[in-house]
């Protein structure tokens, strides 16, 4: 096994006891990182359904059943019912308190290192654009929107856009986790994210949706659709989302 290989599996393999004899952020008695981003006062935000009267729910057996990547979408238009949906299902934040923050999904400790943005290409409503979900309070911000928007994502992506109706960024704000847990953060970010995109994929069934995990993303060109700086605060986890054909 290669020193290389050997180094990264350290991250994946931290030895929990060490973190108990370990001068933490949190134990130097240090500032917590901010809970959630926050966006400039004048920001375009945009409420999000709360309500879902449209959507014809499955159960959870089938739409475990049904998933599968889906990587050929249908060329249609998401409902900005049906985004708000898996926004909804996804990232939303049910509960928080000055220490701990409560989703949909598990979060290590409740630190909660997510973000999530949302390229909207093709949704009823929603101008095409970089969004970012304001978790506490459900609403997209607009982050950007730019001339040939979705030849850059595209390229990001390394190609994998597929004609997608969005694209979920899962990011992370690793100093969330590290002032609690340190160097054994890093595996418990990388886990969150994927208990999001499953939320994500099986949300897209109910919906007649399918995703597709991206891990093969051009890191740099990512951070920078997202415009975040991609050292305290970078994507993790990519999916496209769209209707099937
Ligand atoms: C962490 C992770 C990263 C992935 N990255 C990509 C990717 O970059 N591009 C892609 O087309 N599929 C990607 N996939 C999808 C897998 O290829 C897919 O899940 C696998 O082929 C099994 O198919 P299924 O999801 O239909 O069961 C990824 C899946 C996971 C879990």
């Amino acid at each position: 096994m290669s020193e290389r290989i050997k180094n990264n599996r350290q991250a994946i393999k931290p030895r929990w006891l060490d973190l108990y004899t370990l001068e933490s952020a949190k134990r130097k008695g240090l500032d917590r990182p901010k809970q959630f981003l926050e966006v400039p006062e004048d920001s375009l935000k945009i409420p999000l359904d709360i309500e879902f009267s449209n959507i014809k729910q499955k159960t959870l057996t089938e739409v475990i059943a049904s998933r599968r990547s889906l990587r050929e979408y249908r060329d249609t238009f998401l409902t900005f019912e049906e985004l708000s949906y898996l926004l909804w299902e996804t990232c939303r934040v049910d509960s928080f308190r000055e220490n701990a923050v409560f989703r949909t999904i598990p979060t290590a400790g409740a630190t909660n290192s997510m973000e999530t943005y949302v390229y909207v290409n093709k949704v009823e409503k929603l101008k095409a654009g970089i969004y970012l979900y304001l978790q506490d309070t459900h609403q997209l911000a607009l982050i950007k929107r730019e001339k040939n928007l979705e030849d850059i994502v595209n390229d990001s992506l390394l190609k994998q856009l597929r004609n997608a109706q969005a694209v979920f960024f899962f990011t992370t704000i690793p100093a969330r986790t590290e002032y609690k847990y340190d160097f054994c953060a890093h595996k418990m970010i990388a886990i969150e994210s994927g208990h999001a995109c499953q939320n994500l994929s099986l949300a897209a069934e109910v919906i007649d949706a399918g995703v597709c995990a991206i891990c093969a993303y051009d890191q740099e060109k990512v951070d920078k659709v997202l415009n975040i700086d991609g050292e305290e605060h970078f994507t993790m986890y990519c999916a496209t989302v769209g209707k099937k054909k």
